[in-house]
């Protein structure tokens, strides 16, 4: 039985839905997602109202007061930890967890990129919105590169992962989507919840840095309110079939994932990360950033869902 709550309150985002309502979804994605992000600069992996907003930051570089406290032990150790991850500093210890999830995504990226059918020779709604999906992960890869500026890391390189993980980013995307559905909708997830998880310890960890923290903030939100919609967007692709395997493999993700980011005992609590993954119905994000995403008709509290849908 499904409980009852308060219309104002947003609902699971493993809700029930049906074929119509996902039809109807991926239009009003489609719709929010070209108003959201501009055109797409297929070329460039870009979309114009994105790059303009890199644009604003770059044109206005926040730098912290002071480099970080070694800024060797952030290049020994971003791609992969060479030393304790429990003798690294901090904020140094943030800065590459979080190239390392972004290394996951450009690689993931890069693979569905090369798997995807270009924009221009589509005229299906789908496609269209996994294009411009890619194009913002591509853009979040910028705003993780101007997030490293903030703290003088300005020699990042983008490094692929071991053969065998670049291999499973280059099949994945080849999948059948029954199969490939309920995994994309859950990575989705694990990157949300992450970014919440910095979006916690910023402060933190950067309490003497103020003005670089607010600006990594800023990026950071930049990137959340793309999240916040493509989870509502994934979802979409579910079926009930698909929903109950999404639930049964967060668990399984989540470890396996946050196996290969060795910070994250330091810096954040994965099993918390995992139940609130599983818990998640949009009520604890701030209202600012839902106010500038998507969420599924299923999913929102009940009166905007009947203006969404057109039901008096
Ligand atoms: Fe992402
Ligand atoms: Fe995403």
């Amino acid at each position: 039985m499904v409980m009852q709550r308060d219309t104002g309150w947003y609902r699971s985002i493993f809700s029930p839905n049906t074929p119509e309502e996902r039809a109807h979804n991926f239009e009003l994605y489609w719709q929010f997602s070209q108003d959201h992000a501009g055109l797409l600069l297929e070329a460039e992996q870009d979309l114009t109202r994105k790059r303009e907003t890199l644009r604003g930051f770059q044109a206005d570089p926040i730098r912290s007061r002071a480099p970080l406290p070694d800024p060797e032990a952030f290049y020994r150790n971003y791609v992969q930890c060479q030393d304790a991850p429990g003798a690294i500093d901090r904020k140094t210890l943030l800065l590459t967890s979080i190239y390392k999830v972004a290394r996951h995504e450009w690689v993931g990226i890069t693979g569905a990129w090369n798997a995807t059918e270009a924009f221009s020779d589509t005229q299906h709604v789908v496609t269209k919105i996994c294009r411009y999906h890619l194009a913002e992960e591509f853009g979040h890869i910028r705003l993780f590169e101007e997030m490293f500026h903030t703290f003088h890391l300005t020699q990042v390189q983008w490094v692929p992962l071991q053969p065998f993980m670049q291999r499973v980013y280059q099949v994945f995307p080849r999948l059948p989507g029954a199969m490939m559905d309920p995994l994309a909708f859950v990575s989705e997830l694990i990157g949300l919840m992450f970014y919440r998880a910095v979006d916690a310890v910023l402060d933190e960890v950067y309490a003497d840095e103020p003005e670089a923290c607010h600006r990594v903030r800023a990026l950071l939100h930049e990137i959340t309110v793309d999240e916040l919609a493509h989870i509502g967007q994934r979802r979409n692709f579910l079926s009930p079939r698909g929903v109950r395997a999404a639930r049964w493999l967060v668990r399984p993700m989540f470890s396996a994932f946050f196996k290969g980011i060795p910070e994250h005992p330091y810096l954040f609590d994965v099993q918390a990360m995992t139940r609130d993954a599983l818990a998640f119905d949009y009520n604890t994000m701030a209202p600012a950033l839902l106010e500038r995403s998507w969420v599924p008709t299923y999913c929102r509290p009940l009166e905007t869902a009947l203006c969404a849908t057109g039901t008096p």
